[in-house]
């Protein structure tokens, strides 16, 4: 079965051809266009130039995968679009895309939720879980913990009351002087604070909690955890907090240590996940876990919760850089699970900025 997929919810536009052997997923090609370049100018995703950005794209992308995959759109057996949720003007573009190509080529096509893109893009790797799973979305726009029952049957258990996990890396790294997006530089820049406080290269994580920079009051911040019994975050009161911590350094003319304030800001941030994915282990005891979305890139997360699925003596799938961040293969793994449910989209298909996963 050989599925293209398309994906323009937001700053990329991609497409993408994977096949379904039977046993696994094969990534015949994936191709990825980023608007990051013409956002980072504007310090964010711009939805009306995001929209123009897909409608230049996409057509280039698509032929791009194609060939790249050694195949003709009739050796496509189904196609794959995200209709949801997302830039309402960057959903349209893919979808009208995918519909005029689906309905033209008299191809099936399915409609695929982006957040279920994420999640499946842990059934790309050669090692995939398999549900019931704990899935960890941690996104720009997204930052929640879901029960994945089967496939198709997806539960949202734990979520974020405000700002998302990457939007928070951003507007903080931002004020850091970290370019947009903020994550990769933010990660790096936390490494080295880290490293700084401990003056451990490899333990340095787990021996920072003893570190004197863990410890100043001058840097103390909140867990963006709610401890409220749920498995809720909430990242408004941290991001308050460490805007007002700059501007007390400001004021004082201080000179704040930005390698160990970005190393305090991602400890608080890496252990309330690690809290509340310990918590959502518990709840489910024969879960295992899985990591999606563009904060899933970030090596202290990805170390602190693969340390936590061994406590927990759970299985851990991390799918590899290239596909947390938005890209086509991951919805088209998911519209293959669409498929074999029988969610077929026709040529009324509308994109929507809705999430279409309940929240338990
Ligand atoms: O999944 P994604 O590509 O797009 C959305 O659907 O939002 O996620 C993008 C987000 C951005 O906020 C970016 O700063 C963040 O992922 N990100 C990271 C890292 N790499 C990307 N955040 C923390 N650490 C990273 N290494
Ligand atoms: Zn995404």
């Amino acid at each position: 079965m050989i599925i293209l997929a398309h994906e323009s919810s937001c700053d990329e536009t991609s497409a993408a051809v994977i096949e379904y052997d039977g046993e696994k997923f094969n990534i015949r090609s994936n191709i990825v266009a980023s608007q990051i370049e013409t956002h980072a100018l504007y310090g964010g995703v711009v939805p009306e130039i995001a929209s123009r950005a897909h409608i230049e794209a996409i057509s280039q992308i698509t032929y791009e995968a194609l060939e790249t995959a050694g195949v003709s759109l009739s050796d496509i057996d189904l196609v794959a679009v995200t209709a949801n949720p997302g830039l309402i003007g960057a959903l349209l573009v893919g979808v009208n895309f995918s519909k005029a190509l689906a309905v033209a080529n008299k191809i099936p096509l399915v409609a695929v939720d982006h957040i279920k893109g994420h999640i499946a893009a842990a059934y790309l790797t050669e090692d995939k879980p398999k549900p019931p799973f704990i899935a960890l979305t941690a996104s720009g726009g997204h930052t929640s913990i879901y029960l994945v029952e089967d496939y198709n049957d997806i539960k949202e258990i734990g979520s974020t009351r405000d700002d998302a996990i990457g939007e928070s890396f951003d507007k903080i790294g931002r004020l850091l002087g970290i370019p947009y997006p903020a994550g990769k530089g933010f990660d790096a820049l936390a490494k080295e604070g880290f490293i700084k406080a401990t003056g451990d290269e490899v333990r340095y994580y787990s021996l920072y909690k003893k570190s004197a920079a863990y410890k100043d009051a001058a840097m103390a911040l909140p867990s963006p955890a709610l401890n409220d019994g749920t498995l809720d975050f909430s990242f408004s009161g941290l991001k308050t907090a460490a805007i007002n911590l700059l501007h007390r350094f400001e004021q004082r003319g201080e000179e704040l240590d930005h390698a160990l304030f970005a190393a305090k800001y991602t400890f608080e941030v890496t252990e309330a996940v690690a809290k509340k994915i310990k918590a959502a282990l518990d709840l489910y005891p024969d879960a295992d876990l899985a990591i999606s979305g563009g904060v899933a890139a970030n090596s202290h997360l990805r170390a602190r919760l693969s340390e936590v699925a061994k406590e927990k003596k759970r299985n851990i799938f991390i799918p590899p850089i290239s596909l947390c961040g938005d890209n086509a293969a991951m919805i088209g793994a998911a519209g293959y699970f669409e498929y074999l449910d029988g969610n077929f989209a026709d040529g009324s298909l509308n994109a929507s900025a809705e999430d279409s996963l309940r929240k338990i």
